[in-house]
């Protein structure tokens, strides 16, 4: 039997919609408007649009939205004074830099500058150490925070559930096995976290009842890997080169078509986990925007 099929796209839609609601009556009620601050440096075009898309969402849930584009050799000092300015400024809650910044500057020390109440991609050191300590009121990354959403409101709480996460990178593996960990809500699994080096990896894997694959490889989790019925979900975005007018297609971590004959729920690529990570940015400062507003 063919899986049932989690659709992101779906889901995105309706918390942006929640948010929208809420947002309106945040503004109604205390007279508080959330703001992001999106800072692009260079002119990548995949960053030129994912920032454009981030701009957008925001203004489409009410949410107040600034873009700031620095060329290319911006030198760092620059940048920091940047990220300076929107710690400072009262209308902004949310900062992210978007990545992959030019080589001459320290993503580190960029990231470390960012005013960690408003540090709404999660990766400050010091909202990663507040999650793996398992903090519950903390800005957690967007991806895996979407993930956890994508689980609770699909009936898959990962409570009790024995989950394994393929991929061990600081924006989705770590910060995904520490979300699953907590003691919270969406929480309480028992983790596995296996990666390029796991021996025996299709071993680990099958003992999966929720399979997260962020390993970056096309195709690369086959059915053989997915003990029937799994919760098997896709963070994977790989460019698969073909004969199309466009030279490539998407393609996810998980071989789609063999494994969903396999697995009891599965994501798709695209519209699965992609669409869940704007959603979470955007959830991510409101969440920011009404601590800081409760801070005074
Ligand atoms: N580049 C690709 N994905 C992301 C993200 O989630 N946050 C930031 N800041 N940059 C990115």
């Amino acid at each position: 039997m063919s899986a049932q099929i989690i659709s992101g796209t779906e889901i995105a839609k309706a918390i942006r919609s929640e948010l929208r609601e809420h947002v309106a009556n945040l503004k109604a009620q205390k007279g508080l408007v959330p703001g992001l601050a999106v800072v692009l440096v260079g002119e990548d075009p995949a960053s030129q649009v994912y920032v454009r898309m981030k701009g957008k969402a925001a203004d489409e849930a009410g949410i107040f939205s600034r873009q700031i584009t620095l060329p290319a050799e911006t030198p760092e000092d620059e940048l920091l004074g940047v990220v300076e300015g929107l710690n400072a400024d009262p209308q902004v809650h949310g900062i992210l830099v978007q990545l992959p910044l030019p080589d001459h500057i320290d993503e580190q020390k960029i990231l470390l500058a960012i005013d960690p109440r408003k540090d709404v991609d999660g990766f400050h050191p010091m909202n990663v150490g507040l999650l793996s300590t398992g903090a519950t009121d903390v800005l957690a990354p967007c991806t895996p925070w979407g993930v956890i959403q994508m689980l609770l409101r699909t009936g898959n709480d990962p409570a009790g559930k024995h989950a394994v996460v393929v991929g061990r990178s600081n924006i989705v593996g770590r910060p995904m096995a520490s979300l699953l960990l907590r003691k919270a809500v969406g929480g309480n699994a028992t983790v596995t976290v296996a990666h390029s080096r796991t021996p025996d990896l299709p071993a680990v894997t099958r003992r999966a009842d929720i399979l997260i694959a962020a390993i970056g490889r096309a195709n690369f989790i086959t059915a053989d890997m997915v003990k029937p019925g799994a919760v098997v979900i896709d963070v994977g975005v790989n460019r698969v080169d073909d004969d199309s007018d466009r030279g490539y297609h998407l393609a996810g971590d998980v071989a789609f078509d063999e494994v969903k004959e396999v697995a009891g729920s599965i994501t798709p690529v695209p519209g699965g986990v992609g669409p869940m990570t704007i959603a979470m940015l955007l959830s991510n400062t409101v969440d920011a925007a009404e601590r800081i507003h409760a801070d005074g």
